[in-house]
């Protein structure tokens, strides 16, 4: 069943640091069974597409939101540089059993029922553009996980962001329209484009992306 189904605020200019999305997830999962409301820790794995850096665990971090074998941070990249460097930066943490670190595309990883099996929550800003003509190929391990996870653990998070560049149509219709109706089908969910598209902005250029956010 879904909770809710929502952007970070409907047209929100988002500038500099994505910072404020990352704490608005944090928010969202903290009103659901995800987190345990006593103990302030996450109840389950919370996995990401990782960058370098990564902020988003050291949010977790600081605010000692992780707790080995209940919930840590899993940061996925195909890229093995990036997987290296956040091994090394948060060596630590990952020795201490906080997060881990996996190597390869997301999509095949949904179907490991080792890697993943604990997560409740996913953040999938592949920052994909919706005109691509395969979007399907991603969407849908992505959506099918969130299902089979909710009918597993109870509940699932799941997030995603995806960029509205190019205009090509995907088979008959628009990319947009092809993605809102892919969701609409799976989670029973009608998301709005205007409603779900937040603007980054730095000071390079600005993007439109379509983000939606479900607790299922
Ligand atoms: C936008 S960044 C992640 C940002 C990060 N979550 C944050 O909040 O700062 C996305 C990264 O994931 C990689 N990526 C995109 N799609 C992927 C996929 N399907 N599997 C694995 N890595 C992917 C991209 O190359 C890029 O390095």
């Amino acid at each position: 069943m879904i909770l809710e189904a929502i952007s970070p605020a409907p047209h929100a200019i988002i500038t500099g640091p994505k910072q404020a999305i990352r704490e608005d997830h944090l928010r969202f999962v903290q009103g659901t069974t995800l987190w345990a409301q006593k103990t302030k820790v996450l109840n389950r794995d919370w996995a990401e597409l990782t960058f370098r850096e990564d902020p988003t665990l050291q949010m977790l971090l600081d605010r000692n939101a992780l707790k080995a074998g209940k919930g840590r941070y899993i940061g996925v990249n195909a890229d093995p540089a990036i997987i290296l460097a956040n091994q090394r930066r948060f060596k630590k943490e990952t020795d201490a059993g906080l997060c881990q670190w996996v190597t390869g595309k997301m999509e095949p990883l949904l179907w490991d029922p080792d890697v993943l099996q604990n997560v409740g929550i996913l953040i999938f800003d592949a920052y994909e553009t919706v005109a691509n003509s395969q979007i399907d190929r991603t969407l849908l391990p992505v959506l099918d996980f969130a299902i089979r996870q909710k009918d597993r653990l109870g509940q699932f998070v799941l997030s995603c962001t995806f960029s509205l560049r190019g205009t090509r149509a995907t088979r008959s219709k628009s990319g947009i329209q092809f993605v809102l109706d892919l969701l609409s089908d799976h989670f029973g969910v009608s998301l709005n484009q205007d409603k779900h598209t937040v603007t980054y902005r730095s000071t390079r250029r600005s993007q439109n992306m379509l983000m939606f956010r479900v607790a299922l």
